[in-house]
C-alpha cells in the first residue's frame, strides 16, 4: 500500500492506495464521489472525466498514486453555494442530457475546452468534446449547452 494526500472537491484526504488502483476507483470506493461514473473499460468514453490540477482527465486513466499532492475536481466539487456551476446550468437550460450517464464527464471536459477556448465554434465544440461519448442525444444539444454557457448562460 502507498500513503497519498490528494484535495478532492476543496477536502484534503490522506489514504493507502493500492499501487494499481485507478483514480476512478479511489474516488468512487475510497471518497464516495459517485458522481464520477465509469462508462468503459478501454479509455474511450470519458464518462469518468474529472480536472486534476485543472486539467480534464479520464480518472480511469490515471493511478490515484499519481494524483498524490494534486488536487481533483469532480462533478460533485462545481456547485457553490447551493448554485449550480454555469455549465451545469447550461446543460439543463439546453435540455443536454437523456440517462445522463455521460453528463459527469462531459460537463467536465466542457468546462476545460471553455477554459482554453471561450468562444469555440461548433466545429471547435465538437473536436473538444470527441472523447467524451454519449448514446442517447445526438450530441446537438450538448453542443448547444456549451454555446448557452459561452454566450454567459441566460439573457
Ligand atoms: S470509464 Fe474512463 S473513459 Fe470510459
Ligand atoms: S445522455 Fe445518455 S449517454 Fe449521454
Amino acid at each position: 500500500m502507498t500513503r497519498i494526500t490528494v484535495t478532492v472537491d476543496d477536502v484534503s484526504y490522506t489514504d493507502e492506495v493500492e499501487p494499481r488502483t485507478l483514480l476512478v476507483h479511489y474516488l468512487r470506493e475510497q471518497l464516495g464521489k459517485t458522481g464520477t461514473v465509469v462508462g468503459c473499460d478501454t479509455s474511450n468514453c470519458g464518462a469518468c472525466t474529472v480536472h486534476l490540477d485543472g486539467v480534464s482527465v479520464k480518472s480511469c486513466n490515471v493511478l490515484a498514486v499519481q494524483a498524490d499532492g494534486s488536487t481533483v475536481t469532480t462533478i460533485e466539487g462545481l456547485a457553490t453555494d447551493g448554485r449550480l456551476h454555469p455549465v451545469q446550468e447550461a446543460f439543463h437550460e439546453c435540455h443536454a442530457l437523456q440517462c445522463g450517464y455521460c453528463t459527469p464527464g462531459m460537463i467536465m471536459q466542457s468546462i476545460d475546452l471553455l477554459r482554453d477556448n471561450p468562444d469555440p465554434t461548433e466545429q471547435e465544440i465538437r473536436e473538444g468534446l470527441e472523447g467524451n461519448l454519449c448514446r442517447c442525444t445526438g450530441y446537438h444539444n450538448i453542443v448547444k449547452a456549451v454555446q448557452y454557457a459561452a454566450a454567459g448562460g441566460a439573457k
